[in-house]
């Protein structure tokens, strides 16, 4: 039996919709930066008889038997995410990233406390607070921002200031929208001074520090990581939460967790961590991720080239965010639908202080980690990149738009998605 045939048998409507997707990955560029192909091994563990397992509570201290596997299992999953992470303690029971940072929100502070995150407009992300979001109606939300949006630079002043006055319970370092490298040594001072917690929500660059080609927080005093186990990390959709030294924190982070937030934890995405931990412990992840900051310069060198004005002015990571209307005339919205139609995924995004509407905004944003799963390198980054400014300047050339769509297509065919990384 084939990988899907027993969906195509029992469900044929449904197994229409596994088929398209799966043609629409095959054939197309993606550039979302939070997304990735996992490899087939993630895939098999994600569909393994561990979705059966009720296991509420963690291993060895469990509210239902049979647990003998599962709590090998999360053991398992737990050590590798404590090696990548250089932590002492990791919670790999949160069901996503949002899940981890609420979970994480309600172990170290009351309601009413006060955070200091990082503005959604400058790169920050919805679960760091913003209004729209159940969690700000529990606790206090205030913000820094970029000292300089064209060179990305953190104003580190305002951060103390806005410390100084408000005493948060915790400073916050992350981003989903932000390109450069972050000071957490000033993060960590200021702290300090205030008594607040260090925790960095670092979903986006997951990967990127357990591969050591980012910084690791951890590096620098930090008390907490939260974070994706999907995007940079090549893992199946999931969060953690992952703390360096401080034996109480964990333990109230992991209450938080179970029983205060979730129920059941889902074992058979636990397991898939677990798979793509140990992925991310080979050799070939350093590789991969230095490839993934590579690629992400390359796409930078063709922007700057053609005049296209990018935020924090370039990047570090694996991500940028060019004002595309702003330099080429096309609002977000446009750029995503013209791009789209040439096999090309990414999305429009506000730019910093950005004059038009979250709908249609200023800005795209786009990023290498799943092109590089596909062992595509600096030559193919840069041509996607002249492709995408190409079409932009042109968006309604028919020609134009035949002509890449055809190249986009051939790229993808000479550059399949690998069953294995290892
Ligand atoms: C910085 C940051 N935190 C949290 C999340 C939320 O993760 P999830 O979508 O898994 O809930 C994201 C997702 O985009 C993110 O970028």
């Amino acid at each position: 039996m084939n990988e899907y045939d027993y969906i195509k048998q029992q469900d044929p409507e449904l197994y229409a919709t596994l088929v398209g997707e799966e043609e629409r990955e095959r054939t197309g560029v993606e550039l979302i930066p939070s997304e990735n192909y996992v490899s087939r091994a993630v895939r098999e563990a994600a569909g393994s008889v561990f979705t059966n397992k009720y296991s509420e509570g963690y291993p060895g201290r469990r509210y239902y038997g049979g647990q003998q596997f599962t709590d090998e299992m999360e053991r398992i999953t737990i050590d590798r995410a404590c090696q990548l992470f250089k932590a002492k303690y990791a919670n790999v029971q949160p069901l996503g990233g949002a899940a981890a940072n609420v979970a994480m929100y309600f172990a170290l502070m009351e309601p009413g406390d006060t955070v200091l995150g990082m503005d959604l407009s400058h790169g920050g992300h919805l679960t760091h607070g913003h209004p729209t979001t159940e969690i700000n109606k529990v606790f206090n939300f205030v913000r820094y921002k970029m000292k300089d949006v064209d060179t990305g630079e953190i104003d580190y002043d305002e951060l103390r200031a806005v410390a100084l006055e408000h005493k948060p319970k915790i400073i916050l370092a992350g981003f989903s929208a932000y390109s450069r490298e972050l000071d957490y040594d000033r993060f960590v001072s200021i702290a300090k001074e205030v008594g607040a917690y260090t925790v960095a929500d670092v979903a986006h660059i997951t990967g990127l520090i357990a591969a050591g080609v980012l910084k690791n927080p951890f590096d620098y005093g930090f008390d907490v990581m939260t974070m994706t186990t999907h995007k940079s990390m090549r893992g199946p959709r999931g969060g953690m939460i992952v703390v360096r030294e401080d034996a109480d924190l964990a333990k109230r982070i992991n209450k938080a967790v179970f029983p205060g937030m979730q129920g059941g934890p889902h074992m058979h995405i636990i397991a898939a961590k677990g798979v793509a931990f140990g992925e991310a412990l080979h050799p070939n992840f350093k590789t991969y991720a230095e490839q993934i900051l590579k690629n992400a310069k390359a796409m930078e060198q063709v922007f700057l080239n053609e005049g296209v004005r990018l935020m924090a002015g370039g990047t570090d990571n694996h991500l940028l965010l060019a004002d595309v209307y702003g330099s080429l005339g096309i609002t977000g919205q446009e750029a995503e639908d013209v791009l789209d139609s040439i096999g090309i995924t990414l999305n429009k995004n506000m730019i910093a202080d950005d004059p038009r509407t979250a709908m249609d905004p200023s800005g795209i944003r786009f990023g290498t980690p799943a092109m590089t799963t596909r062992n595509m390198k600096e030559a193919e980054a840069t041509r996607i990149a002249e492709i995408m400014i190409d079409m932009m300047r042109h968006k309604d050339d028919a020609d134009k738009q035949a002509q890449h769509k055809a190249e986009m297509q051939t790229l993808c065919e000479a550059h399949p998605v690998p069953e294995s990384f290892v």
